[in-house]
């Protein structure tokens, strides 16, 4: 049989499942990733409807040798989702973007059961729905899914008060390598009964099982929210306002993110119709949010911030005035990712550092940088309350996508290299997908590397799931890259 009869065959069987792509052109969407970076070739798209159909899907890979890449609204920054190139065996793309029912919604037990393919926003609107928050936030949320949100075990906007996706999770259904389905869908707060597994999946970038379903923990709305945009002369000063902000009384902080200069000037580059609010020469800017769930008593916010205004050195701000207004605040902040990719050329550095290195960590890295590769600019923005940078790279237009290339490793190496020396991690939010596999392989210790090769191993001994993710030494011992 030829290739070309093989794939008929292949897609035909699958067919008798539920719906599958497999024209060139409905393909390419879901065979690259978000950056537009990473493209490979994918047998087709299969799109089942329930945890049945993936069941089968995953019974008939695992017949015919068939890898399996899960796939969300493909927002990812690791390039997870798509196929990798260099693969011997045909790779499948499961995409869950049909399987995106709200089950349940449970005011009682403050609990919510979704598809593992419903939007983010869906569910936060399902929440509000009940009276209720669910409160992960994050640029992608229109276009990116629970089921991804769990794989990558998401941060984003709200960590600062509510934690990780991991801490939002209360049960999961899974569909195992064998095709077997683990029904863990439970509500309880309190579980000790053995290992708690759903944590195995919460993260595992879809190598260790399919998320179909989870169970979410809802909390009370906000019924007061709170934003303000405000400018400072150096990260000490920004990190000094982050803890004297986390010691007033009664001021409940969700969010405190960071925006440098030279994130400002480059959506100002890319969005030039709009206006930024404040004096735009200085060196950082903080967008800080607060949120009640019972209205304050008179203007806690506001008041707040003045008898910290000067003590911390706060050199211009603005407090929003409506909601539309912190929007437009927010904006600032959520389009550093897309004025980046508009730029062109650039790299990205998800790290997270001991919060009282951050300051030395951007010194010593921007100098080290701007001294050895010129026409090199830091865009630095990110969960600053969570000491998570986003330490990004621009270029200047003299430099192109293939000169970015060709320095990208020495970048990393140096920026990573500083990381390690103040113990942070070169992954804080974005997992590692395709592109931070050699980086995890430095970075992890032989007994970390070895124990999650043995997960790998007993929970996915044939490697059908996202080969070339996370992971690969098991994939490489058993001959299948
Ligand atoms: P995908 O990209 O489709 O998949 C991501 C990984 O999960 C892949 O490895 C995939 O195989 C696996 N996967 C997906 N669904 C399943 C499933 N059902 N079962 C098993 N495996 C699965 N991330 C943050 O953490 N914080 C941010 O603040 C943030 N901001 C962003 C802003 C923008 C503008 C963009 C484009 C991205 C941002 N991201 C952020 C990254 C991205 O949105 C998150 O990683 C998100 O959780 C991915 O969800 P997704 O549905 O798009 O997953
Ligand atoms: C964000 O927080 O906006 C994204 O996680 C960062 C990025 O685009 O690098
Ligand atoms: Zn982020």
């Amino acid at each position: 049989m030829s290739q070309l009869q093989m794939k008929k065959a292949l897609l035909e069987g699958l067919r008798q499942i539920c719906p599958c792509l497999d024209g060139t052109d409905e393909l390419q969407v879901h065979e690259t990733d978000w950056r537009g970076r990473h493209f490979a070739n994918a047998l087709g798209v299969t799109l089942p409807t329930t945890v049945e159909e993936v069941s089968q899907i995953v019974k008939f890979c695992r017949l015919r040798n068939i890898a399996i890449v899960a796939q969300g609204g493909n927002t990812g920054l690791c390039a997870g989702a798509v196929p990798v190139s260099g693969q011997s065996r045909w790779q499948l793309i499961l995409s869950m973007r049909r399987m995106n029912h709200i089950r349940q919604v449970d005011p009682l037990t403050d609990s919510l059961t979704v598809e593992a393919g419903a939007l983010l926003q869906d569910v936060q609107a399902a929440a509000q729905q009940v009276g209720r928050l669910f409160p992960l936030s994050l640029g992608a949320e229109g276009s990116c899914t629970i089921g991804g949100n769990i794989s990558t075990n998401a941060g984003g906007n709200a960590v600062l008060r509510y934690g990780n996706t991991r801490d939002l999770v209360l049960g999961l259904e899974v569909v195992l390598a064998s095709g077997e389905i683990w029904h863990g869908l439970r509500a309880l707060r309190k579980d000790n009964a053995g290992y708690d597994l759903k944590h195995l999946f919460i993260g595992s970038e879809g190598t260790l099982g399919i998320v179909t379903a989870a169970t979410l923990k809802l909390f009370p709305p906000l019924r007061q929210v709170d934003t303000a945009l405000l400018a400072l002369p150096s990260y000490t000063a920004a990190l000094s306002l982050l803890k004297a902000l986390q010691t007033q009384e009664s001021l409940p902080l969700t969010a405190f993110e960071l925006m440098s200069a030279e994130s400002i000037s480059l959506v100002r580059e890319q969005f030039p119709q709009r206006l930024f609010p404040l004096d735009d020469k200085l060196k950082t800017y903080v967008l800080v949010e607060a949120g009640w769930s019972s209205r304050p008593q008179g203007d806690v916010f506001e008041q707040a911030l003045e008898r910290i205004w000067e003590v911390c050195d706060v050199q211009d701000g603005v407090v929003a005035k409506s909601e539309a207004h912190a929007a437009s605040l927010w904006e600032w902040r959520e389009l550093i990712t897309e004025a980046q990719l508009r730029a062109g050329p650039h790299l990205k550095h998800d790290i997270s550092l001991p919060a009282f290195c951050i300051p030395e960590f951007i010194e010593q890295t921007d100098a080290g940088l701007y001294s050895r590769f010129p026409g090199l600019r830091v865009i630095n923005f990110g969960h600053l309350g969570d000491g998570n940078l986003h330490y990004n790279i621009s270029v200047e237009s003299v430099i192109s996508e293939m000169d970015l290339q060709a320095m990208q490793a020495e970048i990393e190496n140096f920026i990573y290299g500083q990381v390690c020396a103040m113990n942070g991690s070169f992954s804080a939010e974005h997992g590692i997908g395709q592109t931070k596999t050699q980086h995890l392989r430095h970075y992890r210790s032989a007994t970390e590397l070895s124990l999650m090769a043995l997960l790998k191993r007993s929970l996915d001994p044939e490697a059908l799931f996202n080969p070339g993710k996370v992971i690969i030494e098991h994939v490489e011992s058993v001959g299948l890259i």
